[in-house]
């Protein structure tokens, strides 16, 4: 009872790929043994740039709740939900823009940046602008000891103390002051050898299948210099290499660095190596994705279930924090 708590949300934007079991789920999954998990859907989140077509929303944060259990999220230990099922982060949200000075907001550089990059959607709006309040309002309402996110959301993270500070100080000590929780993780290339992204179609999705893995893995780019089976190669320059590393066990590396740069093996070989190895990540969520998919009513029980335990929590916080200010 006395575990410390964890809350992190990702928005819906689409299906989940290796990068993000490497960057983010690996470390969910470890986290929900030791820690008081709290993983949610952050729906709202994407409105603040989808609002002029939301229509995929829905359908994303379906998808991505069952990437999630795919790769062994597991609802009996952590609490899955979707935050536009709890009106209580809104609620917080509201309060906590009341005592937010708009220029920490104004000089937020994932905002500037964004404003600046984003070109296909008008985000002048006061929702965005808002966004880290939201965040706030997400992470602040389950009183977060840790909050496990990328480098890009430090500052939001530095905004939400920053914010519980000020509550706290203008109202009494009611707020838990979170912590950022970064974990080192290897770059996961693309197979384009570009860092896996969305946006380079460079992807291996955690719902690809066995065939369709294959089928990306072996025409992937390797080291240049390797132009004929009989020229040697630098697994230093290979993103096939960097996968290894990530997803081929460490006894098997000599050998392949070897083979590699005697042009004892050819690519093709190495490749076949590091398919064994990374279908066995990926064959056994496409299995459990595929179990899932037999039990259509299971994700609907899971969110349920997941909303009713964060609600509870979620409301009890707000309670103590409209009593703080009198309202
Ligand atoms: N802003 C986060 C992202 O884009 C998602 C998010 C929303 C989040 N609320 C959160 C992450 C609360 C951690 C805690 O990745
Ligand atoms: Fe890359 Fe392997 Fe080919 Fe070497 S043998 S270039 S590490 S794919």
């Amino acid at each position: 009872m006395d575990k410390k708590r964890v809350v992190s949300g990702m928005r819906p934007s689409g299906k989940l790929h290796l990068g993000h079991l490497v960057g983010a789920l690996e470390n969910w999954r470890r986290l929900q043994a030791s820690h008081q998990c709290f993983f949610f859907v952050a729906d709202w989140h994407a409105m603040t740039s989808e609002y002029a077509d939301p229509s995929s929303i829905r359908e994303f944060s379906r998808e991505i709740v069952i990437d999630w259990l795919s790769v062994g999220i597991d609802p009996e230990r952590a609490t899955l939900f979707l935050q536009s099922r709890i009106p209580e982060h809104a609620e917080l949200h509201l309060l906590l823009s009341m005592i937010t000075p708009l220029s920490w907001l104004e000089r937020n550089p994932t905002y500037k940046e964004q404003l600046q990059e984003v070109t296909t959607r008008d985000l002048s709006t006061y929702g965005f602008l808002g966004y880290p309040v939201l965040q706030a309002a997400d992470i602040l309402i389950y009183r977060a000891n840790y909050v496990p996110v990328g480098v890009d959301q430090l500052p939001h993270i530095e905004l939400t103390r920053e914010i519980a500070r000020r509550f706290n100080s203008l109202y009494g000590e009611i707020l838990v002051i979170p912590e950022g929780m970064l974990t080192a993780f290897p770059k996961v290339p693309g197979v384009d050898g570009r860092k896996m992204s969305k946006s380079y179609q460079n992807y291996i999705l955690l719902s690809d299948s066995p065939e369709e893995v294959r089928a990306k893995v072996r025409p992937m780019v390797t080291d240049p210099a390797r132009a004929r089976r009989t020229d040697p190669g630098d697994p230093e320059r290979c993103p096939v290499f960097d996968l290894h590393r990530i997803f081929t066990p460490e006894g098997k590396h000599r050998d392949l660095i070897e083979g590699c740069r005697t042009a004892g093996i050819g690519c093709l070989d190495c490749k076949e190596v590091l398919l064994e190895h990374l279908l066995a990540a990926t064959a056994d969520a496409y299995r459990r994705r595929s179990e899932l998919s037999r039990e259509p009513g299971r994700i609907e029980e899971i969110l349920e279930e997941g909303s009713r335990r964060a609600r509870e929590e979620a409301s009890r916080t707000l309670a103590r924090i409209k009593e703080a200010m009198r309202i």
